[in-house]
């Protein structure tokens, strides 16, 4: 039987700790599913839209070959029902957000990995900021 992990992110000015992520939850099995959250998600968690729209990052994340479908999330509220209508049986997610989705662990296994050091999308637009 095909084993399907699901993960979930912004994935704004893809970087090497989101290739790393995608890599580690592949490895867990045979179907990679990512939920690429939608710039209207963004702002209504963050008060700011991503850098990349929806529509690239989608096309970034979709062009990786370990990837093997990729759709939007438009609601945190609806991770569950994303979870089921994919048949995913893990739900990967980096450990910032560890314990966060134990809730789901009636429907998947979820698993938490360890986020790559000194890197995210936040920090790489800080460092551009500051760049004369
Ligand atoms: N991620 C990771 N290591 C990093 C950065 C991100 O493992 N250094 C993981 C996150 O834990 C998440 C996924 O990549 O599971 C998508 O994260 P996202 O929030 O889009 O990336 P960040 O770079 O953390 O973005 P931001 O700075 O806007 O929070």
């Amino acid at each position: 039987m095909i084993k399907k992990i699901i993960t979930f992110g912004t994935f704004d000015l893809l970087h090497v700790g989101h290739l790393n992520i995608l890599e580690r939850a592949k490895s867990l099995g045979d179907y990679l599913i990512v939920g690429v959250s939608t710039d209207e998600l963004n702002y209504s968690k963050k008060a700011k839209f991503p850098i990349y729209s929806q529509e690239e990052r989608k096309t970034l994340i979709n062009a990786l070959k370990i990837v093997d479908e990729v759709f939007f999330e438009e609601s945190l509220e609806l991770k569950r029902s994303y979870i089921l209508k994919h048949k995913a049986d893990t739900l990967v997610m980096g450990d910032d957000w560890a314990g966060k989705f134990d809730e789901f662990n009636d429907i998947c296994e979820v698993v938490y990995f360890p986020r790559t050091p000194s890197i995210s999308s936040t920090e790489i637009i800080e460092i551009v900021k500051k760049i004369k």
